[in-house]
């Protein structure tokens, strides 16, 4: 893959999965620009781009305001667009910032790039909860679009915004659809964009975690595999207009994924509860992707075990714990 000197756009590139492609993206001396709102419950954070800070270009701004977006989207090769506001439970509660967020403000960025940079290539960051609850595992990108939320309804719309531009503007755009990522740098504060940030947080301060339910299984992908992929899926042209899922290296149910949690960090412990019932009418049950079409066009497949992501995961929370509380 070769980014050296491409002019590159990442939305929401001070968040988790941003800030690690942008790492990656300054290494390959690509010249990197972030958009990023840091709305506290969100999760941009300085301390993500510390160690890049001086060798990119940060633009606080909100991807709803469409002169900013206008402006950031001119002069780039390449948009990676990954802002977003990812939590369930807020979507339920507050689902006008998440339809502003997740789906206008997706419109807005397409129509600056159809008036003023329709060259420009595109990675949309979509997610496994659209298919809701799975009628076969695992999941591949066939199976029918039946998302239990309101966040699943607008990132829906989201992807499918950037299909159609594909389609009939030619605005080269790639879909790949997230499951669960986790690795450095994620929100650990809460449980807002992962539950597996609020376990690691337990863990480091020698509290117990709740794990609800237990018995679901899932698949997890290291941030590096996630960012492989978004790469991999800029620079291919046969991925143009095409959705990818994004798989991890095994399925785990989330007590055995606790268990190796507590093993790769050598101690802690869980309490086993019942799922919280305004939860529990949101949840998708069993979940893990079909993801051979990715590996079969695209030529990915995730290199990191999830042992060993995890150990690498606790480790930089054990060493930046305080920045992310
Ligand atoms: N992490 C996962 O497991 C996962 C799974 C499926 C899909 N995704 C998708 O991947 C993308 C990145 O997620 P992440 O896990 O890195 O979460 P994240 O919250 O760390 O990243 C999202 C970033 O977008 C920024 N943002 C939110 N609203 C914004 C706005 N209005 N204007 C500008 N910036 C804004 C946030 O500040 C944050 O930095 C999201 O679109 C998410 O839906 C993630």
């Amino acid at each position: 893959m070769n980014f050296s000197g491409a002019n590159v756009l990442i939305t929401g590139g001070a968040g988790f999965i941003g800030s690690n492609l942008a790492r990656t993206l300054v290494h390959m001396q690509a010249n990197v620009t972030l958009v990023d709102s840091f709305i506290p419950e969100y999760g941009g954070n300085l301390e993500n781009i510390a160690d890049i800070r001086d060798k990119i270009t940060l633009n606080i701004a909100d991807v709803r305001d469409q002169h900013a977006m206008r402006y950031l989207v001119q002069g780039k090769d390449f948009l990676f667009n990954l802002a977003g506001q990812t939590s369930h439970m807020d979507s339920m509660t507050d689902p006008f910032t998440d339809l502003e967020i997740n789906s206008r403000a997706q419109l807005f960025i397409l129509e600056s790039c159809r008036l003023h940079n329709p060259g420009i290539r595109i990675v949309f960051a979509g997610t496994r909860q659209i298919y809701g609850k799975p009628d076969y595992l695992p999941v591949d990108e066939k199976h029918a679009l039946r998302p239990v939320d309101i966040n699943g309804i607008n990132k829906l719309a989201g992807e499918w915004y950037h299909l159609l531009y594909n389609t009939v503007y030619g605005i080269r755009s790639t879909i790949l659809r997230l499951t669960n990522t986790y690795g450095p740098c994620m929100r650990i504060k809460d449980a807002r964009q992962t539950f597996v940030g609020i376990w690691i947080r337990r863990l480091l301060e020698g509290q117990p975690f709740e794990v609800w339910g237990g018995e679901q299984l899932r698949d997890f992908t290291y941030v590096d595999d996630c960012v492989t992929a978004l790469l991999l899926a800029a620079q291919a042209p046969q991925a143009c207009g095409k959705v990818y899922n994004i798989g991890g290296d095994k399925v785990v149910s989330l007590k055995e994924l606790a268990d190796i949690l507590i093993a790769v960090h050598g101690s802690g412990n869980y309490l086993l509860k019942e799922f919280p019932a305004e939860r529990k009418k949101i949840d998708i049950g069993d979940y893990y992707s079909q993801d051979e079409l990715i590996r079969k066009e695209l030529g990915w497949a995730p290199q990191v075990p999830l042992e060993q992501g995890l150990a690498t995961t606790l480790n930089y929370y054990t060493r930046h714990l305080k920045a992310y509380l």
